[in-house]
């Protein structure tokens, strides 16, 4: 039990992890009158000058170590580390007393993610595994088409995600330099990385999920980057609904997108309809965000805030919040990252084994033979 009391001030916070996703993340706190950005960290002087203009009054420092050390008073931290440091940067975090909104995924392994949920608790801080799909304008109206019945009753579902190779905003080499061993070790950029948002989508839209299938092939482009695609994974909720994630590389495809080029929807068949999300990071289908077909006829939603970049800022807005004010829920928790964490571990162990059905919950917490941390 974490007993958080609400601040009756602006929260104080440090950035830590300068890179490319800074860039989204921050727009919570821009023009944000519950919070103060007190300290940026990264260990690249570049970024910590490219990043200083934008929050001017912020001390700056090339470690978290120093950043502890610097006697300045820290309340909450916007973790943003690359995902092969997170384990041992957020229970570092939460070791300061420092309340912690963590980067997804949140690690590679159950052990690791008891470890960090462990040292929350131990020191009583929040932690928050931020997932700014749940925040994104198209998917909550699927979501609230779905559950108004607009479509009849859930017969099941798809998610698509072409990988394509051209288009977009520049990813820096050293944000690949740790992809690839994050591939070294078989969580990879697409199943694992981008793919979490997909497996967390599945559990905020129709719950826990009781079975996983999943056969994750591997697409080599030389110098050891091997991506986890084509891939198709497949899943039954406690519900019943059963939901369904094909993977396709398309490395020649060029997308328009301010952001990453994945060519992505959602689709919810219903008992008398369907309700389908267009595109997420880059404009692929230039239709609606959101079209729903019933009785004949196809509404569209035109006026939804379909930017993606958005979904950081209100994702980073409702944490801010909820630690001003404590209005729950948080979403989403370090528990539900738990879940996720889990859906995904046991599409692995299905693939492995060669397809079978895996249920989640019985994923052990030990790391595994031989592998000390992953
Ligand atoms: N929510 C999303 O949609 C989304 C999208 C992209 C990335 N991410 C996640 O964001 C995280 C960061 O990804 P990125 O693309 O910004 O990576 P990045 O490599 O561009 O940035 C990471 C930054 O962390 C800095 N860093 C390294 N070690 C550090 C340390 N010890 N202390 C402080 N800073 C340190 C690096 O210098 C770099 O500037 C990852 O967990 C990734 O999975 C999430």
């Amino acid at each position: 039990m974490v007993t958080f009391a609400p601040y009756d001030r602006p929260i104080r916070a440090a950035f830590v992890g300068l890179g490319r996703i800074y860039d989204l993340n921050m727009r919570g706190y821009v023009d944000n009158p519950d919070v103060h950005v007190v300290a940026l960290v990264d260990p690249t002087q570049d970024r910590r000058d490219q990043r200083q203009a934008d929050w001017p009054e912020a001390a700056t420092f090339p470690s978290i170590a120093k950043l502890a050390a610097s006697g300045i008073e820290v309340d909450a931290v916007e973790c943003l580390l690359p995902i092969p440091l997170h384990e041992d940067g957020i229970v570092d975090l939460l070791d300061q007393g420092w309340h912690v909104n963590a980067q997804k995924p949140l690690c590679n392994d159950l052990a690791a993610a008891q470890r960090i949920l462990d040292a929350a608790i131990a020191n009583d801080r929040v932690l928050r595994v931020m997932e700014n799909f749940l925040f994104y304008q198209p998917l909550q109206k699927l979501k609230a088409v779905v559950e108004a019945g607009d479509i009849g009753d859930v017969a099941g579902y798809h998610v698509k995600m072409v990988g394509s190779g051209s288009g977009g905003w520049d990813v820096p080499w050293s944000s690949f330099e740790w992809q690839l061993k994050q591939i070294q070790v078989g969580r990879g950029i697409m199943v694992f990385d981008d793919g979490w948002h997909k497996l967390s989508t599945a559990l905020w839209l129709f719950g826990p999920v009781r079975e996983v299938r999943a056969w994750i092939g591997t697409t080599s482009f030389g110098s050891g980057i091997d991506i986890d695609a084509p891939a198709m994974i497949g899943w039954e909720h406690e519900n019943g609904v059963r939901g369904v994630w094909d993977i396709t590389l398309a490395p020649d495809l060029y997308m328009r997108s301010d952001y990453y080029t994945n060519d992505e929807r959602w689709e919810v068949t219903g008992t008398k309809g369907y309700a389908r999300v267009n595109r997420i990071m880059a404009r692929g289908i230039q239709q609606p965000s959101v079209e729903v077909y019933c009785d004949g006829e196809m509404r569209g939603f035109h006026a939804l805030d379909d930017d993606w970049g958005n979904s950081f800022r209100d994702s980073g807005r409702h944490w801010i919040r909820y630690l001003h004010t404590g209005e729950g829920p948080l979403s989403w928790s370090a528990d539900e990252a738990m879940d996720v964490l889990r859906f995904a571990l046991a599409a692995y162990e299905s693939s492995a084994a060669g397809g079978i059905g895996v249920d989640p919950r019985q994923l052990k917490l030990a790391r595994r033979a031989g592998e000390e941390r992953l």
